[in-house]
């Protein structure tokens, strides 16, 4: 088969076949494995979701509670990582921290048994039980403080929270917490999605496979722009000003963080979700002023940009929901990657039973039979630039 259109971005170009989420992007749908994202935030947990994911299906009440004891036992870090992290620069972006962290885990446990159900199950139960305890520790590190040790009798939310804030959360904060990461588990195959399954192709351990994730989810058109929104929202500043920078961006073509999206072209079903769970914790906690400007700004880029279909995407309320919770906004994007390990790791199984590793093709675009210049011969662009403005 000859497959020759080149498509910027490889859009529409199907890169595998999967089984794990579906996204009508016309529609507003997202299912895992067929189930309703709404049904699965309102009555799972993100462990719960996370065993549908990887494992295919809901868990019966006794395998849930083996996945989620497995899982509470791995919590601690390695001290020799917490070492390796107490070199890190205080300056540096949490999410480079982790994804140094996500690799030296590979130190510790690389075997690399992929044939193994055991060595699977360590791996998936590895990573979702210490990426939480990374992004907490490296945050109470870079303020000088020691990390907070996780906490047994706290489920997987809290004890997250608990780990940041030294402090126990309040109950509504630790579920809406944790519908966040149900809601940002798994989303087809975006860039950092397809980043872990060409990596794990290659047949590497998953702990690589991870940190190529998590290095491919730091940008700020992936999801790096979580963070960028909050940004936007204090450079608008007030409700009047929604429309002189609306119309700026506008003139400038410069793009609108937390709107549009290659699949959805109208409201990502998510940020409806995370919408109406950042109105929960206003109304408990009190309102943002920031919520008012969102929705003002919402509704000017419906009315100018609505027809391109460019709508609000999980990212745009995402951000909010964690400033109210006293989340450091740098710490956004980490929080996204806890959650997605549970995505990237279903796909990485995935993978596994049917490898194939990828090797996509190019179209040439250079030059042919480029005569050999030794270098002393070899002039720089300045000089040639030099050469030609003297020659006319
Ligand atoms: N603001 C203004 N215009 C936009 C935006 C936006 N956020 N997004 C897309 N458009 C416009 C483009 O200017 C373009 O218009 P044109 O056809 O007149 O030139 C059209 O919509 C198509 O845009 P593309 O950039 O080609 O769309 P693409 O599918 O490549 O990009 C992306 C999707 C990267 C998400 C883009 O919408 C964007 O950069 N958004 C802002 C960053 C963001 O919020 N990222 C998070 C995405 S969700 C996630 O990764 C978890």
């Amino acid at each position: 088969m000859t497959f020759c259109e080149y498509r910027p971005g490889l859009e529409g170009i199907p890169a595998t076949q999967s089984s794990i989420s579906f996204v009508d992007g016309q529609r507003g749908i997202l299912e895992y494995r067929g189930i309703n994202i709404e049904e699965l935030a309102q009555h799972s947990t993100f462990l719960e979701t996370s065993y549908l994911l990887i494992y295919g299906s809901l868990p019966s009440q006794e395998e849930l509670a083996e996945f989620e004891h497995e899982i509470r036992f791995h919590r601690r870090l390695k001290y020799r990582i917490r070492d390796m992290m107490k070199c890190f620069p205080e300056s540096g972006h949490p999410m480079d921290a982790l994804q140094a962290c996500a690799a030296a885990l590979g130190l510790f446990y690389s075997r690399r048994a992929l044939d193994n159900p055991d060595y699977i199950r360590a791996a998936v139960v590895r990573l979702l039980a210490k990426i939480p305890t990374m992004v907490a520790a490296f945050q109470m590190m870079r303020k000088g403080n020691d990390p907070i040790q996780p906490r047994d009798d706290l489920d997987y939310a809290a004890n997250f929270l608990y780990m940041l804030n030294e402090q126990e959360p309040d109950p509504l904060a630790a579920r809406i917490f944790d519908i966040c990461l149900t809601l940002h588990a798994e989303h087809t195959i975006n860039a950092s999605t397809f980043s872990a399954m060409v990596t794990a192709s290659t047949l590497t351990d998953p702990y690589a496979v991870i940190a190529s994730a998590v290095g491919t989810l730091a940008g700020p058109l992936h999801g790096g722009a979580n963070e960028e929104v909050i940004e936007m929202l204090e450079e608008i500043g007030s409700i009047e000003n929604v429309e002189p920078y609306l119309e700026s961006c506008i003139q400038r073509k410069a793009k609108i963080m937390g709107f549009g999206h290659r699949v959805y072209k109208v409201k990502d079903p998510r940020a409806t979700i995370l919408q109406e769970l950042a109105e929960q914790l206003f109304e408990k906690f009190g309102r943002d002023h920031y919520y008012d400007i969102a929705i003002t700004l919402e509704k000017a880029v419906e009315e100018r940009l609505g027809h391109k279909g460019i709508y609000p995407n999980v990212d745009f309320y995402s951000g909010l929901v964690y400033r109210k919770m006293g989340i450091p906004t740098d710490l956004f994007t980490p929080v996204f990657a806890i959650a997605r390990v549970a995505g990237w790791l279903a796909h990485w199984k995935e993978q596994l039973n049917e490898n194939r590793i990828f090797r996509p093709t190019q179209i040439y675009t250079g030059m042919r039979g480029t005569p050999y210049v030794p270098i002393e011969k070899r002039q720089s662009e300045q000089d040639q630039q030099l050469l030609n403005l003297v020659t006319g």
